[in-house]
C-alpha cells in the first residue's frame, strides 16, 4: 500500500513530506470550538447521508444576495438533479452503497505500537497522529513519486458553474487548503489555466505543512488527436503529472432526471465547455470549418464559440463524446503525448480482465469506478469488483516476479471510487486493496449548499472522520489496513443514498 519495494536499479526516492500536524481529526474540535466561541454551527450538515437532501433544498430555491456583496444565486433544480441522478432507475447508485455497506469494520483496541507508513516506529512527537500519507508511482522512467497527505483525491466532476458561481476555481482552492489533489475534468466550466491560477493563489504550504498538491487531469478523449495533444500539453503546463483517462463515458447514458428536465449542460445551457472553448487547436478547427453565416452586418465570420455558441457546443461535444469506444491499442497515442514521466490511470474499470488489459497496454493503474452509477443502470456495485481486480493484478505481478519478467516494473496502481461517503467507507476500500479513493457527489453538494467554503467543509469533515476512525479502530497508518480489518455483512443497507 504505497510502500512496495522499489525494483533494483530505481533512483533513490525523495523523502515523503511530513505527517500532517495538526491532524485532519482536529476539524471535529474546530466545529465545537466555533459553537462555543462564536455561536456558529457548521455551514452544511456533517451527516453525509443528509447532504443530498440539504443540497436539494438550497439549490431548488433562489439564494438571496448577502450583505457582504455575494450576488443572489438563482434556483438551479436541474443542476441539483444532474449531480444526484444516476443512469436509468438508479439501481447502480444504490448498488454502490450496498456494496460498501456489505462490509463491516472490526475495531482493534489498546494498540500502542505505532508504526508510520514506511514501517518505522512513530516517535513521541508523532505518536498521537495517524500517518495517512500515500505514495503513488515513481517507478523507473516515471519521474518522482506522487505523494498525497491522505488517501483522498477530488474526483473529476464537470460543469461546476451550474452548482455554484464559485465553480472549479473555488473547489480547487478548497482542495489545496486541505492537501487534496484536485482533478480537472475535461467537462469543466473553468479553463485549465484559471484552475492553475487559483491553485497558485492558494498558499503553497497549507497550515499543516503539506505542500499544495499538483492538479490531476481527466481526459474525455477527443476524436481529433491534435486536440488531445493540445489539452494534454496544457495540463502538463499546469503541473499535472497524473492523467485520468475516463473510458466509461464516450457517450452520455439514459439519465431520466436530466431527460425529464431537458437538461444536458454541454448543449442546452452551454456549460462545461470551457476547456474546449479556450483551446487554440479546437478553436482553429472550428474556425476552419463551416462559417457562422451572414450576421447583421452581412459579414461571413469564421465560427467561434462567441459568435455561434450552438455550433461550438455541437462541435466540442462531438469531439469529447464521440459515441464509440477507443481500442486498447490507442493507449500508445496517449503515452506518447503524455510522456514517460507522467502516470496514466484508466478510470471506469469494473472487470478484472480490463484491469489486466490496461496494464498490458502500458497504463500505470486503474480507477475501479462505475462513474458513481451514472452510466450503466442495473450494474454491479463498484466495491463488489474491487477485490477481484486487486487479486487479478497482484496475481499477475506475483507470477511475473516468479518468472523474472517484472524486473524494472512498478506495481500497478489501483484506486477506487463510486459511493464513498464516510471515513469508514474509505477504510473499507483501502482494506480491500485500493491505494486511494476519489470522492465526487458529497463535495459537489457542499459546493451547491455554500460554495467554496461548503465544499471545503464537506471534504474536511470526510478527512476528519477518516482520521478519527483510523484512531478508533487501532490503526496508526494506512499500511495497518487490510482484509483482516473487515467482516462480510453486518451493516444495514441504507437505501437513501
Ligand atoms: C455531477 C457529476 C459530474 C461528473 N463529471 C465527471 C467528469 O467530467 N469526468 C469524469 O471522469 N467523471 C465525472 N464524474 C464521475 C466522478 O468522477 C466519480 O467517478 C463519481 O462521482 C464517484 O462517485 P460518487 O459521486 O458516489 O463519489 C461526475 C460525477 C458527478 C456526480
Amino acid at each position: 500500500m504505497g510502500t512496495e519495494k522499489k525494483p533494483a536499479g530505481a533512483a533513490p526516492s525523495p523523502p515523503q513530506p511530513p505527517i500532517r500536524d495538526p491532524p485532519y481529526a482536529d476539524y471535529l474540535y474546530d466545529i465545537y470550538r466555533a459553537r462555543l466561541m462564536a455561536d456558529q454551527l457548521p455551514i452544511a450538515t456533517t451527516d453525509s447521508y443528509r447532504l443530498e437532501e440539504q443540497a436539494r433544498k438550497v439549490m431548488t430555491k433562489e439564494v438571496a444576495a448577502t450583505e457582504n456583496g455575494q450576488d443572489a444565486i438563482p434556483a438551479r433544480p436541474a443542476a441539483f438533479g444532474y449531480i444526484a441522478g444516476g443512469a436509468g432507475a438508479g439501481t447502480t447508485v444504490e448498488a454502490n452503497r450496498r456494496a460498501l455497506d456489505g462490509w463491516a469494520l472490526v475495531p482493534r483496541m489498546m494498540r500502542t505500537g505505532r508504526k508510520a507508513v514506511d514501517g518505522t516506529e512513530m516517535d513521541a512527537a508523532t505518536a498521537s497522529l495517524r500517518d495517512l500519507r500515500v505514495r503513488l508511482f515513481g517507478g523507473p522512467g516515471r519521474g518522482p513519486p506522487v505523494d498525497l497527505s491522505s488517501p483522498v483525491v477530488m474526483a473529476p466532476v464537470g460543469v461546476q458553474c451550474a452548482y455554484h458561481p464559485d465553480r472549479e476555481v473555488g473547489v480547487a482552492a478548497a482542495c489545496a487548503e486541505l492537501g487534496v489533489p484536485f482533478s480537472i475534468s475535461t467537462a469543466s466550466s473553468s479553463s485549465i489555466e484559471e484552475i492553475k491560477a487559483s491553485l497558485d493563489d492558494t498558499s503553497v504550504e497549507d497550515s499543516a505543512g503539506s505542500p499544495s498538491p499538483a492538479p490531476w487531469y481527466q481526459l474525455y478523449w477527443p476524436q481529433d488527436d491534435t486536440i488531445t495533444a493540445s489539452l494534454l500539453q496544457r495540463a502538463r503546463a499546469a503541473g499535472a503529472r497524473v492523467l485520468l483517462v475516463t473510458v466509461d463515458t464516450f457517450t452520455i447514458s439514459w439519465r431520466p432526471t436530466d431527460l425529464d428536465a431537458g437538461y444536458l449542460p454541454f448543449l442546452t445551457t452551454n456549460e462545461g465547455n470551457a476547456i474546449g472553448y479556450t483551446d487554440p487547436v479546437f478553436r482553429k478547427k472550428l474556425a476552419e470549418g463551416e462559417k457562422s453565416g451572414d450576421d447583421d452586418d452581412g459579414k461571413n465570420e469564421p465560427l467561434t464559440p462567441e459568435n455561434n455558441p450552438l455550433a461550438a457546443a455541437l462541435g466540442w461535444t462531438s469531439e469529447v463524446f464521440p459515441r464509440r469506444a477507443r481500442p486498447w491499442s490507442d493507449l500508445a497515442i496517449l503515452r506518447k503525448l503524455w510522456g514517460d514521466d507522467g502516470a496514466i490511470l484508466i478510470k471506469g474499470i469494473q472487470h478484472p480482465d480490463d484491469a489486466l488489459l490496461a496494464r498490458q497496454y502500458g497504463a500505470d493503474g486503474v480507477v475501479v469506478s462505475n462513474h458513481g452509477g451514472r452510466q450503466v443502470d442495473g450494474a454491479v456495485g463498484s466495491l463488489e469488483m474491487l477485490p477481484e481486480v486487486v487479486a487479478a493484478v497482484r496475481n499477475a505481478e506475483a507470477r511475473e516476479a516468479r518468472e523474472k519478467e517484472s524486473v524494472g516494473k512498478e506495481p500497478f496502481t489501483i484506486l477506487f471510487d463510486s459511493g464513498i461517503r464516510t471515513g469508514s467507507d474509505i477504510i473499507k476500500a483501502l482494506s480491500l486493496g485500493a491505494q486511494a479513493v476519489l470522492v465526487g457527489r458529497p463535495v459537489m453538494y457542499g459546493l451547491g449548499i455554500a460554495g467554496r467554503e461548503g465544499a471545503k467543509h464537506v471534504l474536511a469533515g470526510l478527512l476528519a472522520d477518516l482520521d478519527q476512525t483510523m484512531n478508533l479502530i487501532g490503526c496508526s497508518s494506512i499500511s495497518d489496513l487490510g482484509p483482516h480489518m473487515l467482516r462480510r455483512g453486518g451493516a444495514p443497507f441504507k437505501a437513501s443514498l
